[in-house]
């Protein structure tokens, strides 16, 4: 088979950016090593900055996101039995919408389907050839049957643990880690939302988050210790961590329930550089992992996508190289960004094992700040509803 633009991997990154091609005449083939329902069946975070709102109105996805989410102006954090908001109107006048990401790939691959976009699912062994010279190829195979995909660029988007960042030499790849000391532990309960808006709270006992799909679907994370299972924890001893980590007034409305869906993430920071190594160019989590605290998975794998399809786009429309050229170094100025706002919240809201005293009181003292300083909220509000592209 020959194409434009081989994607390796059918998670949001690579949808996107094939619909947004797609728009633009420009032909790609998406290959996904599980099947459609495996990808919709990973639950993920669900707060999505005005530049992936943008990119999926621009990909022409944008109604039950605009129909079924929530605009959220503002989000409240806590501490012991303190409690503020950070009002996202009064500093950015920007909210953000609260929608799941699998709402999001669901109508990605809606999209992908009403144009016929071609998706290879279930593929396996893909191996990139050729990246480094003028005819890039792929190979893979579908039900044992051997395949070859040639094209004129590939765009990596296979996440973590894809084999796309691994085709980068390492004489060539430099990446940068920080593995945290504890996961999260979260559930998914047809219940009520606590509050109208999300609460990050930071308690003696450690770190936790109230938040929510629709008025009847609530997700909730408490901070973990990462030898924890999940069957560890039983729903009954889930609700009375929750309530001990949140102030009283919330902890006393909460409803509590069955859960539907528990699991256990950890938490990294990861970069690799460069994102682009000849006609391959990484997007989303094949080259930068981030916290879950700010929500900011998705929508740095989408300020990727923007960047990329603008170069191709050019490419193909003007025989420009000039973005494709500085695509790596203009994802990246925005993706270090995202990872600091990342570590920083995850930092001043989880408590660490070997935290000493005076730590606790940094803690303590930047939530103070943030608490009682107008510049502070507006940096948080800022950071929080998404850098400009
Ligand atoms: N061949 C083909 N597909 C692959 C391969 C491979 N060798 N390896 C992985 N994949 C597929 C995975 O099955 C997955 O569906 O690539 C897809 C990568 O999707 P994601 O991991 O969701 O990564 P991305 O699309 O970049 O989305 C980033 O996802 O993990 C969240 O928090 C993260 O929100 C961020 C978003
Ligand atoms: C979620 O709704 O799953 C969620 C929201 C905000 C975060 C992380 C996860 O920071």
């Amino acid at each position: 088979m020959k194409t434009q633009v081989a994607i390796i991997g059918g998670g949001p990154s690579g949808l996107l950016l094939a619909q947004l091609l797609h728009r633009h005449n420009i032909e790609s083939v998406v290959l996904e090593r599980k099947t459609k329902d495996y990808v919709l069946s990973r639950i993920r975070a669900g707060v999505l900055e005005q530049g992936l709102v943008k990119l999926m109105e621009e990909a022409g996805c944008a109604d039950r996101l605009h129909s079924e989410g929530y605009e959220h102006d503002g989000t409240l954090l806590s501490y012991g039995d303190e409690m503020f908001r950070i009002d996202f109107t009064e500093h950015t006048g920007t909210p953000v919408i609260v929608y799941g990401q699998t709402e999001v790939t669901r109508d990605l691959y809606a999209a992908r389907e009403k144009a016929g976009g071609l998706i290879e699912f279930n593929v396996d062994d893909v191996v990139i050839h050729g990246a480094d010279s003028d005819a890039p190829y792929v190979t893979y195979r579908v039900d044992g049957e051997d395949r070859r995909l040639d094209c004129d660029f590939i765009a990596g988007c296979d996440g973590f643990h894809g084999v796309s960042r691994q085709t980068i030499p390492l004489d060539v790849r430099r990446e940068y880690e920080k593995v945290y000391p504890f996961g999260w532990l979260g559930i998914l309960s047809e219940t009520p939302p606590v509050n109208h808006e999300l609460i990050y709270a930071n308690s003696p006992r450690g770190f936790a988050l109230c938040s929510m799909r629709n008025e009847n679907l609530s997700r909730y994370y408490i901070q973990c210790s990462l030898s924890d299972k999940p069957e560890d924890w039983t729903d009954e001893a889930f609700w009375q961590e929750l309530k001990r980590r949140i102030p009283a007034d919330q902890a006393a409305r909460l409803v509590t329930g069955p859960s539907i869906e528990k699991s256990i993430a950890p938490l990294r920071s990861f970069v690799t550089e460069p994102m682009r190594w000849g006609r391959l160019f990484l997007c989303g989590d094949a080259a930068h992992i981030v916290p879950p605290t700010g929500a900011k998975g998705l929508n740095t794998a989408a300020s990727d996508v923007h960047y990329l399809y603008h170069g191709l786009t050019d490419y193909y429309a003007r025989g420009s190289t000039e973005g494709i050229d500085r695509y790596s170094e203009k994802a990246l100025a925005r993706v270090w960004k995202a990872e600091r706002f990342s570590w920083w919240f995850s930092s001043m809201m989880h408590r660490y094992p070997d935290q000493s005293e005076f730590d606790l009181k940094m803690q303590v003292a930047d939530l103070e700040f943030l608490r009682s300083n107008k510049a502070a909220q507006k940096a948080m509000a800022e950071n929080y509803v998404g850098l400009p592209y």
